[in-house]
């Protein structure tokens, strides 16, 4: 039996922010302007000492594994990585070892993509098997289970593009990389989802560019359960049209009124999930509904 506490979208930011002047003319002066004057702040008024309890519980909890599953930011500058690492204790021996991918926010721009910042502060996440050295995907195994960390997130260049993608090479790395795994369940982790909570595809400009070549990969190689965040309320399918696995959406863990994150007890296939919702008066996570999932052998 494991236990794995999966939280996502904490997307805390920093007092100071580095920015550059070429910041103006990319798509983070649009990211910019979303948080500060259309309402996006607003909801993440409590982010900081959400995520401090978070951080607590966690540590007091002592999962198996941490998985996150990607937007730590709300802008994606170096200064809010170093910060959310360091209050979700990111390498401290003395918390529960963790598994990261980033999500859209955390390379908010093309640089931020391409600089390798929230790798080098959540490294200490991102151990694991891998091939040929990549970065992505990489494997951990944690008693009968595998987790994949895929990276499902690109730095865009226009406002409007919020869309991701696996790519070819990672799709590549994705397949030989599941060919080689020891027999057991496969748990592949990832920011964007396969669908909507409504079993709906996401619009194409906030969605997995490459969905189907990713899932034929994912079905074809025995993923067991999708875990996904990028959405904001937590859902779950026990399967989708698209995909014969379950699929959880973590959503925010610190978005006002939406705070929540999920335990999960794996013991064979079997896979019971408790929510663990904030609770604004107590200061303090409380147990939120329970459900199970039959996980994909
Ligand atoms: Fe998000
Ligand atoms: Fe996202």
């Amino acid at each position: 039996m494991i236990r794995l506490a999966h939280f996502s979208d904490i997307h805390l930011t920093a007092p100071r922010l580095d920015w550059k002047l070429r910041d103006w003319f990319n798509k983070r002066y649009a990211a910019w302007v979303n948080y500060r004057w259309l309402g996006r702040r607003r909801r993440f008024t409590k982010a900081d000492e959400v995520a401090v309890r978070l951080a607590d519980e966690l540590a007091q909890r002592r999962p198996d594994r941490v998985v996150f599953s990607g937007d730590a930011t709300a802008l994606g500058f170096e200064s809010e990585l170093k910060r959310t690492a360091e209050l979700l204790r990111v390498g401290d021996p003395s918390f529960p070892p963790g598994l990261a991918v980033p999500g859209n926010h955390d390379y908010c721009t093309r640089e931020a993509a391409a600089s390798g910042l929230f790798e080098r502060y959540f490294g200490p996440w991102q151990t694991g098997e891998r091939l040929n050295g990549a970065t992505y995907p990489f494997a951990q195994r944690i008693g009968h289970v595998t987790l994949i960390g895929v990276n499902s997130c690109t730095g865009n260049r226009w406002a409007w593009d919020a869309g991701g993608a696996v790519g070819l090479d990672q799709r590549e790395r994705l397949r030989q990389l599941l060919a080689k795994l020891e027999p057991g369940p496969r748990i592949l982790v990832t920011h964007y989802p396969i669908c909507l909570s409504s079993g709906r595809l996401e619009f194409a400009a906030r969605g997995l560019r490459d969905l189907t070549e990713t899932l034929q990969i994912a079905v074809e190689g025995g993923v067991s359960l999708w875990l996904h965040g990028h959405r904001h309320n937590a859902y779950e399918f026990q399967e989708t049209p698209l995909a014969p696995f379950p699929v959880i959406c973590s959503g925010s863990a610190t978005q006002n009124e939406r705070w929540s994150y999920g335990e999960y007890t794996i013991e064979g296939l079997q896979c019971r999930v408790q929510r663990r919702v904030f609770d604004e008066r107590a200061g303090s996570f409380r147990d939120g509904v329970v459900f199970e999932l039959q996980l994909r052998g």
